[in-house]
């Protein structure tokens, strides 16, 4: 067993864990965060990427004691308290998800791209950066939108009109 700390969503945590506890699992199944999810075993689906220390990164590629005093954020951290991210608001506004499953992943990658390359993407950029995200239900056009709204908003402008 080995002794973790770090901070998620604000919050200091410290465990004592198997050593190889995967950080999805420690967020899942320690701390019950459940908003992260795992889709696929081969780190390709995305529904399990959080921010780890300022990055998006696949929490099932990481293991719990990787993120050793780091600070880590969720999708259940990103709303501020029942107001919703701007983020988040995008994609209810875009209608960017039908069943979910991909949506905190896809939501939480969003965030990632436009802290690193700012509100205006293009639907090129959006689509390459959302390569290590997979969505079975909507033929992803309305993420794209919703991210290109987001990314917008995010940076105080407008959202684009949902209808298009
Ligand atoms: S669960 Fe991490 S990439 Fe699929
Ligand atoms: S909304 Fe169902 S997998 Fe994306």
């Amino acid at each position: 067993m080995a002794i973790v700390s770090m901070t998620v969503n604000g919050k200091p945590v410290t465990a004592d864990i198997d050593p190889r506890t995967l950080l999805v699992q420690f967020l899942r199944e320690h701390l019950r965060l459940t908003g992260t999810h795992v889709g696929c075993d081969t780190s390709q689906c995305g529904a399990c990427v959080v921010h780890m220390n300022g990055a998006a990164v696949k929490a099932c590629t990481v293991l719990a004691l990787q993120a050793d005093g780091g600070d880590v954020v969720t999708i259940e951290g990103l709303a501020n308290g029942a107001e919703l991210h701007p983020m988040q608001a995008a994609f209810r506004e875009h209608h960017g998800l039908q069943c979910g499953y991909c949506t905190p992943g896809m939501i939480m990658t969003a965030v990632d791209m436009a802290n690193r390359l700012g509100p205006d993407l293009s639907e090129e950029t959006i689509r390459s950066e959302l390569e290590g995200n997979i969505c079975r239900c909507t033929g992803y056009h309305n993420i794209v939108r919703a991210v290109e709204s987001g990314a917008r908003a995010m940076a105080g402008q407008p959202m684009r009109e949902a209808a298009e």
